[in-house]
């Protein structure tokens, strides 16, 4: 079958290491299903493994790809739940296994014309939602719904913070906490990435390090190094940073003096189960939330995609068709 894999580690150029062509298929463990690929998306996760960060070199070739939506062996339309961990070891919620991995960290992903899954990771995809658009939802989307839903300690009504809204996980950010009766200001480098920002349901948009009107409840930082002391600073006391990602650097100065006299708290977080990722599928629905989609490509044509992620110049999610 055609596959895009992370062939070779390069972390200066992570484009090196991308190779594009025929992968075998192989038969799928017990309780493991095949699926019928239809459209996929790229998130910077696949950016961090072709750098090797999060992966080491032994682990490759493997296909890239964590988010899936498909066609599975009995014909149902299906959405991929990415996170492969076992729910009972921790409570209820995969993603505290400490075992658990997401699709091509240790299981080849879904950038290819079939993934092998294990079969509870497979959700019924609405109807209301294309392929494209549900291919955009198992991590960018899911990430985006832990965090200001079950993370944030906010409610509808309360004001958040999105750093660097150009990005996947950051305008899935503004779409679900607009359609979640939040206030939602964003930051963005781009002049035009916030006039974007606005028109897909930010309140207020600002330059980086901007001062703002007020102080924020909580903070939804994805860049990481280049945010941070702008994130610390936005927060009301007893206010809470929700990071999930690091774009720009993962070691910036913690400014404890700070966190502890204006009591803030940080809280990481990392993908989401399988039942929220349920819930932000009815969620949609229910809604009417769909996916920013910054442009579709066919898989044949991956590397532009990616090349495109490593510029910065996107607006919303890379889909790959198949
Ligand atoms: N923990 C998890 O489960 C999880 C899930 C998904 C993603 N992530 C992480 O979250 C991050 C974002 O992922 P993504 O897929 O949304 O990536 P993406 O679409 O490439 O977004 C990158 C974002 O970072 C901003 N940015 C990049 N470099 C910057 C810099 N030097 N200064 C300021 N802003 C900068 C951009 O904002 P502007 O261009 O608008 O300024 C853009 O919003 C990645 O680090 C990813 O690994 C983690």
């Amino acid at each position: 079958m055609f596959a895009v894999t992370a062939a070779r580690i390069d972390a200066e150029d992570p484009l090196a290491g991308l190779e594009l062509g025929e992968r075998p298929d192989l038969p799928p463990p017990d309780g493991w299903e095949v699926v019928t690929v239809k459209a996929a998306s790229l998130n910077y996760h696949d950016v961090w493994t072709l750098q090797g960060v999060g992966i080491s070199a032994d682990r490759l070739p493997i296909i890239l790809g964590c988010d899936a939506a498909g066609i599975d062996a009995t014909g149902r339309e299906v959405v991929v739940h990415a996170v492969i961990g076992d729910p009972t070891v921790a409570g209820g919620d995969e993603t505290l296994d400490p075992a658990r991995s997401l699709l091509s960290e240790r299981y080849d992903g879904t950038f290819a014309q079939r993934v092998t899954v294990p079969r509870r990771n497979l959700l019924p995809k609405p109807g209301v939602l294309s392929f494209e658009e549900a291919a955009c939802l198992p991590t960018a989307y899911l990430t985006a719904y832990r965090m200001l839903f079950d993370q944030s300690g906010t409610k509808p009504g309360s004001t958040v913070l999105v750093q660097g809204a150009g990005g996947g996980v950051a305008t899935a950010l503004i779409i679900l906490g607009r359609a979640g009766g939040y206030r939602v200001w964003a930051t963005s480098r781009s002049e035009t990435k916030r006039e974007r920002a606005l028109e897909l349901g930010a309140d207020q948009v600002f330059p980086p390090g901007a001062r703002l009107p007020e102080r924020v409840d909580a903070v939804m930082e994805t860049v990481g190094q280049a945010t941070w002391a702008h994130s610390l600073r936005a927060l009301r006391p007893g206010g809470r940073i929700v990071v999930c990602g690091a774009t720009s650097g993962a070691a910036p100065p913690a400014e404890l003096n700070r966190v502890y006299f204006l009591q803030l708290s940080v809280v990481g977080s990392t993908m989401g189960s399988r039942d929220q990722l349920g819930r932000l599928l009815t969620f949609c629905e229910q809604a009417g939330v769909r996916p920013r989609i910054d442009r579709t490509l066919p898989l044949t044509q991956a590397a532009d995609g990616f090349a495109a992620m490593i510029a910065g110049n996107l607006f919303g999610k890379v889909v790959f068709t198949v």
